[in-house]
């Protein structure tokens, strides 16, 4: 055991699955995540490993979870596990045949993720021998294309949408295309005070409440740190602004996206070298192609791992015969995703101020940005953890993902 506490989750809507092992994920616990008790019991046998905390969904097939919570608490190995139960409805026969089974505490499936971070703290707390809590940082997803005009920020803006919605959890849009960054103007939000005002800084550390007093909250659910205001204030935002900023930031967000624009600049250099994902926008034209196939060229020369480098084709204009198989082709390398096009309702979420995600949610486009973010935030180094033998259960996260992370 490595000090970090083990969660088992079952349940078998995959939805609800998914969001819990994901923020119980951030939060740095280890999960161990199952669709059926039985796959659990399996496990628990299998693996010989007692976790430290279960939490169970009531209603599922094969067995329900009162039995299931009988069970653990008949087996010698974890009958002191203290078990939470997900109920839908919270009535109060439900919560006596809980208490009667053996539950120890009763959360909502629709339980906020500061709730139950604080309920699972609580439980986990009656058991002291553990160290504390290991704190995870922030993922950062960086979104850079030498190529102006093929989504780079209307891309940056949805996906950190399509994360803030999907996980319920803050995400923080940081907008580093210095020179006339669109962010702002993408969410109608007035900035006061940027990175600009940080170029004297001397060195060291600056305080979160500085940091805080530059990010503007946005209705959709992100917060967005932005580009200095003027053009000719871009060159102020330097890579000793980015070494400032990088730790504070973690601490306000634990997503960040940022829109690193069309400019290789040493401070954007700073930014791709750490981050966890570059996604790379293409516009389905051969210039486009060709300044990826540049890009990727140069995160090659610089040292930067392959796998975190992530082309996205983005169909920013119709019926193109440069097919993303075509494209992955040419750059020898798979594409993670792709956007469809929708021109209308584009132009119109950005005439608005309002993010296309918002605007138009149930459009294939919309859609794809979700996916994205699913992908994006299954923690790959989290799942390769868990030495579940079963086969995966979060059918969301499907796919060649796992070649990329
Ligand atoms: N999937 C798409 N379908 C149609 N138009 C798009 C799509 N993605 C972006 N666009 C349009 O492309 C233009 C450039 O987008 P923008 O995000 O500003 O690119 P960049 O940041 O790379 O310069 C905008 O007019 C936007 O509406
Ligand atoms: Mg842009």
């Amino acid at each position: 055991m490595n000090g970090k506490y083990q969660i088992l989750i079952v349940e078998d809507s995959e939805i609800t699955l998914y969001k819990l092992k994901a923020i119980l994920l951030r939060l740095g616990y280890e999960v161990s995540a199952h669709d059926r008790p039985q796959n659990a019991l399996d496990w628990l046998n299998t693996s010989h490993k007692t976790p430290d905390l279960i939490i169970s969904d009531v209603m599922m097939p094969g067995m329900d979870g009162y039995t299931f919570v009988k069970m653990i608490r008949s087996n010698a190995q974890t009958a002191k596990v203290p078990v939470i139960m997900l109920t839908s409805q919270t009535d109060l026969k439900d919560k006596v045949a809980g208490l009667e089974a053996g539950a120890d505490d009763f959360i909502s499936k629709t339980v906020s993720p500061d709730e139950l971070e604080l309920r699972v703290k609580a439980l986990l707390t009656r058991n002291q021998e553990k160290s504390s809590i290991s704190q995870s940082s922030s993922k950062v997803f960086t979104v850079f294309s030498l190529r102006g005009g093929v989504g780079t920020t209307s891309i940056a803006v949805n996906l950190a949408v399509a994360i803030a919605e999907l996980l319920e959890i803050k995400t923080c849009l940081w907008d580093m295309a210095l020179s006339g960054g669109q962010c702002a103007l993408m969410l109608n939000l007035k900035p006061k005070n940027t990175l600009a005002s940080l170029a004297d800084w001397p060195e060291g550390s600056i305080e979160e409440g500085l940091l805080s007093s530059m990010i503007l909250d946005h209705a959709s659910g992100i917060s967005l740190l932005p580009s200095p205001q003027f053009f000719e204030e871009g060159d102020l935002v330097t890579r000793a602004t980015v070494d400032l900023v990088w730790t504070p930031l973690q601490m306000l967000a634990p997503y960040i996206v940022v829109d690193a624009g069309n400019h290789f600049t040493d401070p954007v250099i700073s930014i791709l070298e750490r981050c966890d994902a570059i996604i790379v926008p293409i516009a389905p034209e051969l210039a486009s192609v060709n300044a990826a196939y540049q890009a990727l060229r140069l995160f090659e020369e610089m040292g930067i791992d392959r796998r975190k480098v992530l082309p996205v084709v983005n169909e920013t204009f119709q019926k193109s015969s440069l097919i993303p198989a075509k494209i992955a082709e040419g750059l020898k390398k798979e594409i993670f995703a792709e956007i469809p096009y929708d021109n209308v309702n584009m132009v119109r979420a950005i005439n608005q101020g309002t993010p296309y995600m918002t605007l138009a949610p149930r459009t294939s486009t919309s859609q794809a940005f979700t996916k994205m973010a699913q992908r994006l935030t299954a923690v790959r180094k989290e799942l390769e953890k868990e030495e579940s033998p079963e086969k995966p259960i979060i059918k969301l996260t499907d796919n060649k993902f796992q070649r990329y992370f």
